[in-house]
């Protein structure tokens, strides 16, 4: 309680703070050009740093430049995301990246204005690139930054809402120092994902302790407001795990919109009365049901989706890799780079252990 008074107002204490318990030396640090910064920020939007790391490190050295990615063929784009999730990250980053190249030259706009209007940047995204890479003044309000100041602040209510969001960028501009926004932005960053965790919060390493409002009320916990509760659905789905005598897997293109848009798949029907017509409709005669797997529960943000996986084996040997535009035959032993969704690659990966 007795607590001596931190100098400094909110940003210089945070960048006195991050000089020595910061993050100094993620990848996307290292020449934090606005590609670099713009790629890492579009993978850290739904992934954790350590995961992250790799797919950067795999971006960076096939992709140099945003021109390279630009030219890459979507399907490359979409095999190097795999296991990320949220797809339509990837398709955006690849539209992102033909219109900087086609409009832009090849170097990113330096204006917010200009970066939000760009698919998958948001407001908070745009500031970070002009902040981070450009190290001029911009706000930023992710995820760690709105728990950060919605507990500074004691600001309630969820961020989901028009009001909250409102009050909370209106705060993430008022703490921005007056110079230094490449460290202050990052400190934020690190603050929010080191010590002022979602779970169990070290509030005795902040350098903000000594005015933070949620403490002094004892409230920590509450701040940011949770979301209403809601329940969310379930709808199951069969996947015909079509199988060759080579043991080929057959796969087929999901349609470009919905879950797992683009992304390579197998099969999925709604139950099994309708096997005989999809079977038909795949030109494959000559099938046996072979069995049924135990179903994989698979969670996504707006419902759940328990797959059921459905042994078929087909008749006729397939000797060569078809692949046209929605369906193709998947063998292990000479894998094609497509994108899979994370838990088809891990059925894939499964099957071929097995054999
Ligand atoms: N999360 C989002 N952006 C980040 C960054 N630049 N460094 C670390 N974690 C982050």
């Amino acid at each position: 309680m007795n607590e001596l008074p931190h100098p400094g107002d909110f940003a210089s204490r945070l960048l006195r703070w991050h000089v020595s318990h910061g993050r100094h030396d993620l990848p996307w640090q290292r020449e934090p050009s606005p590609y670099r910064v713009w790629l890492s920020e579009v993978m850290l939007q739904q992934t954790q740093v350590g995961t992250v790391l790799g797919y950067f490190e795999r971006f960076t050295q096939t992709f140099a430049d945003v021109k390279a990615l630009a030219e890459a063929p979507l399907d490359e784009v979409l095999h190097l995301w795999s296991g990320l999730g949220y797809y339509s990250r990837a398709r955006n980053l690849h539209k992102t990246a033909q219109i900087v190249a086609s409009e832009y030259g090849g170097e990113f706009p330096d204006q917010l204005d200009a970066l939000i209007a760009l698919p998958g940047i948001g407001r908070s995204t745009a500031g970070a690139i002009i902040a981070l890479a450009g190290n001029r003044r911009a706000a930023i309000l992710d995820g760690n930054v709105k728990r950060v100041l919605a507990r500074h602040y004691a600001i309630e209510g969820w961020p989901g809402t028009t009001s909250v969001l409102k009050q909370l960028w209106a705060t993430a501009e008022s703490v921005l120092p007056s110079d230094d926004y490449r460290n202050f932005t990052q400190a934020e960053m690190d603050l929010g994902a080191t010590v002022c965790t979602r779970r169990n919060p070290n509030c005795e390493a902040c350098p903000l302790r000594s005015d933070c409002a949620a403490r002094a009320q004892g409230r920590i916990d509450e701040f940011p407001g949770r979301r209403p509760r809601r329940q969310v659905p379930t709808r199951s789905a069969c996947f015909l795990i079509v199988s060759d005598r080579n043991r080929s897997i057959l796969l087929q293109r999901r349609p470009p919109n919905g879950i797992w848009g683009g992304l390579w798949c197998f099969p999925e029907i709604a139950n099994e009365a309708t096997l005989p017509q999809t079977m038909a409709e795949l030109g494959l005669r000559n099938y046996v049901m072979s069995g049924k797997m135990a179903p994989i529960p698979h969670t996504f943000t707006h419902f759940k989706l328990l797959m059921e996986p459905l042994c078929i084996e087909v008749g006729e040997q397939v000797t060569v890799v078809r692949e046209t535009d929605a369906v193709c035959w998947y063998n292990s032993s000479e894998a094609p780079q497509l994108g899979l969704p994370m838990p088809v690659s891990r059925l894939l990966n499964a099957l071929a252990a097995q054999r």
